[in-house]
């Protein structure tokens, strides 16, 4: 009952065999080459549980020398590869579909370099997302992303998903911060772009290639990236809102009164909000008095926190005033802040703890954004599920979520591909943020035409002729059109 993209092995990929096992223990030392059926069993699965492979061996190499080495052996042998991260990913990209070998980044965690001047970093790219934010922070910067599972995800993951987040309205997107990348190439050879530099315009930028490619093109073993200061003072508004265009009209004014601070701008509904007070009990309602159908964070990052503290305050009491605001808190407070952003921050957690979840993630233009939940809530009317809405407001990125307490046939037909539909007819984006994977490979001719699909093929031949990683994902055979050409 989930979504497969492909339901035949490819016959082009060899099987593993112990001639295999005997290169890659030479190479990588026999604790870096796992066999052991249970830590195979976690790594086959996906966060949500939705996709589980069978693949026989997981290599952990600590070098870029040796993975290397370990692609050009594969390369030789026509053996797939799945490159594996945290494996927090979103969408089945960072697991095997069928037996391909997984090749973990987790040993590859050493950080090369923090320049405290330009705030260019330079590690490998198994190093976890929170560690490093904990590294730069003591020179007075921050990572320039933010993502619920910081301390799980790692650098390269989030470079090989584009991965957005909770900051991407202040910070950009990778494509913007990633300065360098070293990539080793399917058939082993090493691609150095490692560079600290902010501005190089020497030919085609080809790391950039590399951002958002989940795997298919080579796999990231080191980043260079820039990182912003450090904010100073931080303070986070949770707000209720009676109605979606109230919810529009704070995010307008919130731009127009607090746009050089504002750091943060996100929504949940009050589906999203119950289901996840529900169940993590430990979550608190921060505000317990209100039953509002809409929910807002608006945080603001600055260097003063009294002046910051007092323009907030002064943009809660205006718009409670005028009504646009039902009600509201205002956190200055660190453990406050942390508090509410928990609740943000576990949503899905919480949905996967509820069963099932058929999760769609989409750009749109913002202000028809939430109409889509209400068709896919009326469109769902008879069966027991619960339809949930949250995101980044403030990037135009809805996550639509339909929670079941088991896969549901039923449901997934009328899910699919009706809200892929929905929104290429829009010209949204069915991936805003978390990929394509082998979720929703097959529907990326929703967004993409055929020439931009044609031109990801080539470069994927170019890349790897073998066609050797992360087959089956993002690059369907047979992509799917809104309409047939
Ligand atoms: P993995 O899941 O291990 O891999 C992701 C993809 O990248 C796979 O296709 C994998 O093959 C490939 N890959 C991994 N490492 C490399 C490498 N070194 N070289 C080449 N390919 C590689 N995403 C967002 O964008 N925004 C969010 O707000 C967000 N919130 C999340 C909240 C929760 C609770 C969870 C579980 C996930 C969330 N995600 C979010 C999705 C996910 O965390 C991100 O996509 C993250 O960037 C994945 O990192 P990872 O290290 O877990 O990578
Ligand atoms: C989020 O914004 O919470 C993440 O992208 C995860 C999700 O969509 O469930
Ligand atoms: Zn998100």
């Amino acid at each position: 009952s989930r979504t497969v993209a492909t339901s035949a092995r490819d016959g082009r990929y060899a099987p593993l065999e112990q001639r295999d096992i005997e290169v890659f223990t030479e190479v990588l030392g026999t604790q870096n080459v796992i066999r052991d059926s249970q830590a195979l069993e976690a790594c086959n699965r996906d966060w949500m549980g939705k996709y589980v492979g069978q693949s026989q061996v997981v290599l952990r190499p600590s070098s870029t020398k040796q993975l290397s080495k370990v692609m050009a052996h594969c390369h030789g042998r026509r053996l797939a590869v799945v490159p594996q991260a945290g494996n927090t990913g979103l969408a089945g990209g960072s697991v095997p579909v069928f037996d391909e070998v997984i090749l973990q980044t987790g040993g590859m965690d050493q950080i090369h370099s923090f320049d405290e001047v330009s705030g260019a970093l330079q590690c490998q790219s198994g190093c976890i997302l929170g560690k490093l934010n904990e590294h730069i922070a003591e020179a007075g910067y921050t990572m320039p992303l933010d993502l619920g599972p910081k301390d799980e995800c790692q650098i390269g993951g989030n470079v090989s998903t584009n991965a957005g987040g909770l900051k991407l309205i202040r910070y950009g997107s990778l494509h913007g911060s990633v300065l360098g990348l070293e990539v080793v190439l399917a058939d082993g050879t090493i691609l150095d772009t490692m560079t600290p530099l902010r501005k190089d315009n020497t030919g085609y930028d080809v790391k950039q290639l590399f951002i958002g490619a989940e795997g298919t093109l080579g796999i990231i073993s080191g980043v260079s990236l820039l990182c912003p200061p450090r904010p100073a003072a931080v303070n986070l508004m949770f707000l209720a809102v009676q109605d979606w265009p109230s919810a529009l009209q704070t995010f307008v004014r919130a731009k127009r009164k607090l746009g050089e601070i504002l750091s943060a701008f996100e929504f949940l509904d009050s589906s999203a909000l119950d289901l996840t007070l529900h169940q993590l009990p430990h979550i608190k309602n921060p505000l317990p008095q209100q039953q509002a159908p809409f929910y807002l964070l608006v945080e603001t990052s600055g260097s003063n926190g009294d002046h910051d503290y007092a323009k907030l305050k002064a943009f809660f009491e205006a718009e409670k005033r005028d009504g646009l605001i039902l009600d509201g808190t205002v956190a200055s407070d660190k453990d406050h802040i942390a508090e509410i952003w928990r609740l943000r921050e576990n949503i899905s957690v919480a949905l996967n703890k509820a069963g099932k979840t058929y999760k769609y993630d989409m750009s749109l233009p913002v202000a028809e954004m939430y109409g889509l939940v209400e068709d896919v809530r009326e469109r769902l009317q008879q069966y027991p599920v619960n339809v949930v809405g949250y995101g980044h407001l403030g990037d135009s990125n809805i996550h639509l979520n339909v929670s079941t307490e088991t896969w549901n046939d039923d449901v997934l037909h009328d899910l699919e591909p009706y809200v892929y539909e929905w929104v290429s007819e829009r010209r949204g984006s069915i991936s805003a943020e978390h990929g394509l994977g082998q979720m929703k490979s097959q529907y990326i001719g929703y967004t993409k035409g055929p020439e931009a699909i044609n031109m990801m093929q080539s470069l994927k031949q170019l890349l790897d002729p073998n066609g050797i990683l992360n087959p089956y994902k993002v690059l369907p055979a047979e992509p799917k059109f809104l309409t047939a050409t």
